[in-house]
């Protein structure tokens, strides 16, 4: 991955959202678990985006403060993994594996329909904040490649032909069973 260059002085960090006092709890709760704060990096990244969206220069500050390391170790982690945004996201986030199995059968021309049709490039955001676009390593599903995933919603064996109409669905993300209700599922039960 080719290093970024940030502009911090016309993206200042007071104009994304901070962590607010849940949320630092939130993260706080995860120290125990490990031998250092600064381990708890990944997990915390993950409740910010599940909290703001994204992963804003203000949060990259305080979570540093919290974790007592740099912010530029927090960037370097934020950079490096392609599922941590530091801007919004649309609505939908399109995923298009780019990995053997998928590139073999086409994951290329699926891939350019996708920037075609939105009108965005890998890692943007449509004007009207309805889609945005990524690549990403093997989604799991070889072999029903290409494969592409909208929110959580896998779409398999996809032909460049087909990509229009399945950004069009409105029901493109909707889940048999919604993944939150896997996980919350127990603790709803226990009550
Ligand atoms: S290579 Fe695309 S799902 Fe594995």
């Amino acid at each position: 991955m080719a290093w970024k260059t940030v502009d911090r002085v016309s993206q200042p960090a007071s104009d994304s959202p901070g962590l607010s006092e849940p949320l630092k709890d939130k993260i706080r709760g995860f120290f125990d678990r490990y031998p250092t704060k600064r381990a708890a990096l990944i997990p915390a990244l993950h409740m910010i985006q599940d909290d703001h969206g994204y992963i804003g220069w203000r949060a990259m500050d305080e979570v540093a403060e919290l974790l007592e390391i740099t912010a530029s170790d927090v960037f370097d982690t934020v950079s490096f993994y392609s599922h941590f945004w530091t801007h919004p996201r649309g609505k939908k986030v399109v995923m298009v594996c780019r990995s053997i199995s998928c590139d073999l059968l086409g994951a290329d021309d699926v891939l350019s329909e996708c920037k075609r049709v939105m009108g965005i490039d890998e890692h943007e955001t449509s004007a009207d904040g309805s889609y945005s676009l990524m690549t990403e390593e093997c989604l799991a599903t070889c072999d029903h490649g290409p494969c592409m995933v909208v929110n959580e919603k896998l779409h398999k064996c996809v032909s460049p032909s087909q990509v229009e109409k399945i950004l069009n669905d409105a029901d493109n993300d909707v889940l048999d069973v919604p993944r939150s209700d896997l996980y919350d599922g127990a603790e709803r039960n226990q009550g």
